[in-house]
């Protein structure tokens, strides 16, 4: 108990000078673009080891996916054993008989990095131990394991406010970074999108969750999807907006739904993390998430977000500013193919001539003025780069035909007996008045 006591003073006083010093909260110096990896949870769930953890390691560079940007290896929920009288966590001894901190340098050694989980509550999600009121033991021992990120889950919660507990974690990495290691640790705060972590959690965390779990089928990604465009200025550099880990590979997505997915959250600037047995990659699946130009859109230095320019109940399209250009994405979310036309001016805010790029076929398409129309086959996506123009200075609004569309639904449907109603009220007014 006294160790725990003086430690935790010893970490908050550190913690509080390295805050004094920074302008912001969080300035770990990480997620300057988003953060690009593999999280064992998508297809793993529970049932994970070190052996799965070793080979994984070893695929992400033998099948070329470090080299193309994806460093981080992280193990999610279900690691820990029991923590000692110290209040020490150590991994289960069943599982990871060799401990966390093997596993960390054998993966440092492939030239990948190593993330970890917990959870902002007495236990995970999982019903594991939780890092709620051992914050600090948990900080020191992630770093004395060279971890290198670290995703905060939010279950068992105690009903404390998200921002208060999230922010207790920030300055136990921030006092253990500020005072020795080299090493900081990429902080991904897993609360749900609950209380509205766009407006905080900049300064708290590299990333916030924005919504609930992701699940498997084509469902849970338009679900997901439909609640990113409001808060999409709020991702940049540092500090992202997260919609979750990638399902592409998992389940039972067509190849035109998982480009699609993999595109959309690229664009948005969200984590690229994988979830899917890369151990043995299926080839149209590496095909998808090895195309390194939709990458260089996720990893692009500006930082920006695309938003939504225009959307109905058949398709979406999404633009936004690139370092060195802007893109479009043209997607398709009916069930036959449909031609989706682009507006320079309406959807892109920029007039004149712009030169077009494809970045699923890696082709130049010539240069256009005004707009460009393409077939986009069901449910999948067109990458569309441009270059070129000039910017309007207003930004033009975002297009809602959904809800157009939907109030003419609605219409059409119960218009009938909205005029009854209104038919009948009238005959009473009139005998009302005649009185
Ligand atoms: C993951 O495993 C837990 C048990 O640990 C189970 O309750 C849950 O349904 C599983 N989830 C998925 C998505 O398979
Ligand atoms: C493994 O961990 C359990 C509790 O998590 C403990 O009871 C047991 O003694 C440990 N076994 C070894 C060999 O360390
Ligand atoms: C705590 O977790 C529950 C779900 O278990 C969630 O509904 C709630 O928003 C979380 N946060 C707080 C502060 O209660
Ligand atoms: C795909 O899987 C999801 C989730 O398991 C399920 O809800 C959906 O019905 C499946 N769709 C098809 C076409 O099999
Ligand atoms: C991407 O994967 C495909 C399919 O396995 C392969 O043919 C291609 O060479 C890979 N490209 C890169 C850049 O790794
Ligand atoms: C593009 O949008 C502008 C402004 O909404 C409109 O005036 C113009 O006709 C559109 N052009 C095409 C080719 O659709
Ligand atoms: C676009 O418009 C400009 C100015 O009218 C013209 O010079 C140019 O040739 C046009 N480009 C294309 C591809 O039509």
């Amino acid at each position: 108990m006294s160790l725990k006591v003086s430690l935790s003073m010893f970490m908050t006083l550190f913690g509080l000078i390295c805050i004094i010093n920074e302008t912001n909260g969080l300035d770990n110096g990480l997620g300057r673009t988003p953060p690009m990896g593999w999280n064992s949870w998508n297809r793993f769930n529970c049932t994970i080891d070190e052996n799965l953890i070793k080979q994984t390691a070893d695929a992400l560079v033998d099948y070329g996916l470090r080299d193309i940007g994806y460093k981080y290896l992280n193990i999610d929920d279900c690691w820990m054993g029991e923590r000692d009288e110290q209040g020490y966590i150590h991994a289960s001894n069943i599982t990871f008989p060799g401990g966390i901190k093997a596993l960390a340098d054998y993966t440092h050694s492939k030239g990948l990095l190593f993330g970890i989980y917990s959870d902002a509550g007495y236990r995970t999600c999982a019903g594991r131990i939780g890092s709620l009121g051992f914050e600090d033991v948990d900080a020191i021992t992630y770093a004395s394991w060279g971890i290198d990120y670290l995703k905060y889950d939010n279950c068992y919660n105690e009903s404390i406010p998200e921002r208060q507990r999230y922010e207790i974690m920030r300055d136990m990495l921030n006092g253990i970074n500020c005072i020795s290691t080299k090493r900081p640790i990429f902080y991904s705060i897993c609360e749900w999108g609950v209380s509205q972590p766009f407006l905080w959690a900049n300064e708290v965390g590299n990333s916030w969750r924005t919504t609930g779990d992701i699940h498997l089928g084509w469902e849970s990604i338009l679900d997901i999807l439909q609640q990113q465009h409001k808060i999409t200025q709020y991702a940049g550099p540092g500090g992202w907006n997260d919609p979750d880990m990638l399902q592409v590979g998992n389940g039972n997505l067509t190849i035109d739904e998982q480009k699609s997915h993999f595109s959309l959250w690229a664009a948005l600037k969200a984590p690229l993390l994988l979830g899917f047995d890369i151990r043995y990659p299926p080839t149209d699946v590496l095909g998808i998430v090895n195309n390194t130009e939709i990458i260089a859109i996720n990893q692009d230095p500006l930082g920006k977000s695309v938003n939504i320019a225009q959307s109905t109940k058949r398709m979406d399209v999404w633009t936004g500013e690139l370092s060195d250009g802007y893109v479009a994405l043209l997607f398709n979310k009916a069930e036959t193919s449909i031609t989706i036309n682009l507006n320079f001016t309406a959807h892109l805010n920029v007039q004149g001539e712009l030169s077009i790029r494809d970045l699923w076929e890696h082709e130049d398409k010539g240069a256009y003025n005004d707009s460009y129309s393409r077939e986009v086959p069901k449910h999948g996506i067109v990458v569309l780069k441009l270059t070129g123009g000039t910017k309007i200075k207003e930004y033009p609004d975002f297009i809602d035909q959904y809800s157009d569309a939907a109030l003419s639904e609605f219409v059409i449907k119960y218009g009938v007996f909205v005029l009854l109603l209104i038919v009948i009220v009238f005959q009473y007014y009139i005998r009302y008045f005649c009185k």
